[in-house]
C-alpha cells in the first residue's frame, strides 16, 4: 500500500468512510483515524500500529454533544467538557451501547475527546466521530508533523491529511470520570492546575486505570537517560546527544547543533517541541540522548513524565516497575 499525503478533509473522509485509516492533524499530536463505528477498521489500526489490543482508544467528536452518543456525560465531566473542550482533554465515561468493544479494549468505559482544530472538527463533521491514537509505530514518539507519521506508518495507513505542525505537541490530558471523584490517569497539554486536579501518582492508581500506561512508551531508538549532572553524564559518554536547558549549554560550551538540542524558553515550548526534539536526536544514532529533569510544574510535569517513560523503556522490566515487558 503507499501512503497518500492529503489536503483536502472531502478525500480524507472518503477514505475513512470506506474503511481505511487516515491520520489527521489535532491541536495536540497527529492521530491515526479509523471511524469509530467500524469494528473492522478499528482493528487493521491496532494492527498498523503494533499496538496492543488491551489499549483502549479516544474517541473524537466534532462538537461536545457529540460525546453524549457514545458515553454518560453527566455531573463533573459535563462541567469540565463544557469549561475545555474543544480543547487538549479526553474524560473516560461510562459507555453506552454500541461503542465497539474493540475501541474500548473491552472496558466498560470510552474515553471521549473534542479536538481544538479546524482541519480535525471538518474532517469529524464529515466522516463522524473517529477512534484514534496518537499515530505512531506503537512505543514510539508521537508525531507532530506529517512527516514524521510517514516516518513510522509509510506503507501501513491509507493516508496522512497534512496540516502542518501540531500547536501543543503533548497528548491531551486524561480524565476519568467513569465513577467517583475525577482523577487525572495521564498528564498531558492541559495542566492539573488548569483542571484543580491533584498530579497523578501511586495514590490515585493513575497508571492501574490507564492501560496505556502499563506499556512501552514514547521512546526513539537511541536511549534516552535523564541524568541530574549532566557535566559527569557526558565525561563518561561524551559522544551522546544532549537535550538541555540554555544555562547548562552556557555552563558546559556546548552549543545548538545536530546533536545538542536546547529547550526553548518556556514550558509551552518545550512540550511543543519535545517529540520533534527526540525524532531528531535519534536520527544522528549516538549511543544515548542525555537529558537533565526539569522542574515538575505547569507543562513540564507532563513533558517529564514522558521523559521518564522514555527513559523507563530502555531498564529492565523490574527496574521500570513494569511486570509485563
Ligand atoms: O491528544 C491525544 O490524546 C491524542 C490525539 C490524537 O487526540 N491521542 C492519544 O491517544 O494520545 P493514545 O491512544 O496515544 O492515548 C490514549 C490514552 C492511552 O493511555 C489509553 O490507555 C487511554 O488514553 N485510554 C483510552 N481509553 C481509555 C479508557 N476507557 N479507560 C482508561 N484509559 C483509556
Ligand atoms: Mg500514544
Amino acid at each position: 500500500m503507499s501512503t497518500a499525503l492529503l489536503r483536502g478533509v472531502a478525500d480524507a473522509a472518503a477514505i475513512l468512510l470506506a474503511g481505511g485509516l487516515v491520520a489527521f492533524p489535532t491541536e495536540t499530536v497527529y492521530g491515526l483515524g479509523a471511524c469509530a463505528g467500524d469494528a473492522a477498521a478499528v482493528g487493521r489500526l491496532f494492527n498498523a500500529k503494533g499496538r496492543p489490543r488491551d489499549n483502549p482508544l479516544i474517541v473524537h467528536v466534532a462538537q461536545p454533544d457529540g460525546a453524549e452518543a457514545l458515553g454518560l456525560l453527566a455531573g463533573t465531566a459535563a462541567d469540565l467538557a463544557a469549561r475545555f473542550w474543544p480543547g487538549p482533554l479526553t474524560l473516560i465515561l461510562p459507555a453506552r451501547d454500541g461503542v465497539p468493544a474493540v475501541v474500548r479494549a473491552g472496558l466498560p468505559t470510552v474515553a471521549v475527546r473534542c479536538p481544538d482544530h479546524a482541519l480535525a472538527q471538518a474532517l469529524l463533521t464529515a466522516a463522524g466521530p473517529l477512534a484514534a491514537p496518537s499515530a505512531n509505530r506503537s512505543g514510539r514518539p508521537s508525531p507532530t508533523t506529517a512527516q514524521a507519521v510517514l516516518d513510522d506508518l509509510e506503507g501501513r495507513i491509507e493516508a496522512v491529511l497534512d496540516g502542518g505542525p501540531c500547536r501543543l505537541g503533548l497528548e491531551s490530558t486524561v480524565v476519568d470520570c467513569s465513577g467517583g471523584a475525577p482523577s487525572i490517569l495521564r498528564l498531558g497539554a492541559l495542566p492539573a492546575e488548569a483542571l484543580g486536579l491533584p498530579l497523578p501518582g501511586p495514590a490515585t492508581g493513575g497508571s492501574r486505570r490507564s492501560p496505556g500506561t502499563r506499556h512501552r512508551h514514547y521512546a526513539p531508538a537511541i536511549p534516552v537517560r535523564l541524568v541530574a549532572d549532566l557535566g559527569s553524564a557526558l565525561g563518561r559518554q561524551p559522544d551522546a546527544a544532549v537535550l538541555c536547558r540554555a544555562e547548562d549549554a552556557d555552563r558546559l560550551g556546548l552549543s545548538p547543533g545536530p546533536a545538542v538540542h536546547v529547550w526553548a524558553a518556556d514550558d509551552r515550548g518545550r512540550a511543543a517541541e519535545l517529540y520533534a526534539a527526540l525524532r531528531r536526536l535519534e536520527r544522528t544514532g549516538r549511543p544515548a540522548i542525555l537529558v537533565p529533569p526539569l522542574p515538575e510544574s505547569g507543562l513540564d510535569a507532563a513533558t517529564m513524565d514522558r521523559l521518564r517513560r522514555a527513559a523507563a523503556a530502555d531498564r529492565p522490566a523490574a527496574a521500570a516497575g513494569d511486570p509485563r515487558r
